[in-house]
């Protein structure tokens, strides 16, 4: 990666100096317990080199959507305290966000101190990349750390904006180990390469489509976005989920990518979701108009097994089906299994994050891909060569 890291960092640049660090955490929560703390876990390793380097400490992230005003069930208190367990410290957590109180806490912290500021959503000029906040937060330290891999996609005032007034504004250990895997995957990829899509809009995936058909051996589709394309060759696709204004799209598509596309061959069906002891399997041209398909076939996820053990590096991005709810999780299954041995066998394996990531995690595979993302949206603008605002902001390393 061609950007500074906490690793370039002299120590003295360091100890006793207030590092604000945008991460991601931006957790599900069931009211105040949080459901999946992979996003917290995942930044431990740069707070810790930064404890260890005697930093002061201060976290900024976002948690939800509300609406640039202050929600209690989008506070971060709750994270406060699991980042304490997990970290094996104390946490102290400000409710405030960049007001004098909170500048007054960073400035109050010792050597090795960690302090969460409350979620960065509840200012209005944030999700706005408004100049004035950028620079406030910048009061908030000495130095800036992009860890937020996640919301490297946007261009807020927290993630991008901040870096403008502060440096210097580096990378942190799971954004550098992000962008690496990644771009490992895309620039110099151990071959066959293949990328897996999946997940039920075929109009999220466009562009991943689209930026990977002249760099992969293949792409193989799987989800409910197959029927779009299943649509686009004239086929009955029943009641299942088609976006009827992307079927050109999907027809222009099968064209351009010719045999690297690989559709479905057969498909499991329902007649809905709840109806799952009657799902059977039926060819893709056999869909019944009053069933939909809810996840592969058998024959495909015996085929996309096959084409994942002969593959060295595979980057698989959304779902087969409806894997929260069983038999339609089979799909998933099949290829979380199958990218499972490939890693063991040497392949470079790559979960972009979302709801891929959070299939491996339910199977327990998780620490058998080489890598799993902890960005869903930012995982696919960087597969689409899109250049990420939070990345793009930081300081660039000498003589690149
Ligand atoms: C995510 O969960 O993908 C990131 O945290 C970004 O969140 P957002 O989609 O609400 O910007």
């Amino acid at each position: 990666m061609n950007k500074r890291t906490i690793r370039d960092l002299a120590p003295a640049e360091i100890k006793g100096r207030r590092a604000l660090v945008r991460v991601d955490f931006n957790v599900p929560l069931d009211g105040t317990r949080i459901t999946d703390d992979t996003r917290i876990r995942a930044a431990i390793p740069t707070l810790r080199a930064l404890v260890s380097g005697g930093a002061r400490v201060v976290l900024l992230s976002h948690l939800g959507r509300p609406k640039a005003k202050p929600e209690a069930k989008y506070s971060l208190a709750p994270v406060a305290a699991r980042l304490a367990e997990l970290l094996g410290k104390p946490v102290a957590f400000c409710p405030e966000t960049d007001t004098d109180a909170a500048l007054a806490a960073t400035k109050a912290l010792a050597d090795g101190d960690v302090l969460l500021l409350e979620n960065t959503r509840f200012l209005p000029g944030e999700e706005k990349n408004d100049p004035a906040l950028s620079k406030s937060f910048a009061r908030l330290g000495d130095f800036y750390v992009n860890d937020a891999f996640g919301t490297a996609h946007r261009a807020h005032a927290s993630t991008a904006g901040v870096a403008a007034f502060l440096h210097p504004a580096v990378a942190g250990l799971l954004m550098d180990a992000e962008l690496n895997w990644l771009g490992a995957a895309l620039e110099k990829p151990k071959r066959p390469f293949i990328a897996i899509l999946g997940g039920s809009k075929i109009s999220g995936k466009i562009d991943v489509i689209e930026a990977m058909i002249p760099k992969v051996d293949g792409i193989l589709i799987g989800g409910a976005m197959a029927c779009t394309f299943f649509k686009a060759m004239g086929l009955e696709t029943g009641t299942s989920l088609v976006e009827s204004d992307r079927v050109d799209m999907a027809a222009s598509l099968i064209e351009r990518a010719a045999f690297r596309l690989t559709l479905p061959h057969d498909a499991t069906v329902a007649p809905g979701i709840e109806a799952g002891a009657r799902a059977h399997a039926v060819k893709r041209d056999a869909i019944p108009a009053t069933e939909a398909m809810l996840d592969i076939g058998p024959d495909t996820a015996q085929s996309y097994t096959r084409a994942i053990l002969a593959a060295k590096t595979i980057v698989w991005n959304g779902p087969m089906g409806v894997f929260e709810t069983p038999p339609f999780n089979m799909g998933t299954n099949a290829v979380g299994n199958a990218m499972a041995e490939a890693t063991a066998m040497g392949a470079t394996t790559i979960v972009g994050g979302g709801d891929s990531a959070a299939a491996v995690e339910q199977m327990g595979l998780a620490a058998k891909m080489s890598h799993v993302s902890t960005g869903g949206g930012a995982s696919l603008e960087f597969l689409e060569g899109k250049e990420l605002p939070g990345v793009a902001a930081l300081d660039e390393r000498a003589g690149t």
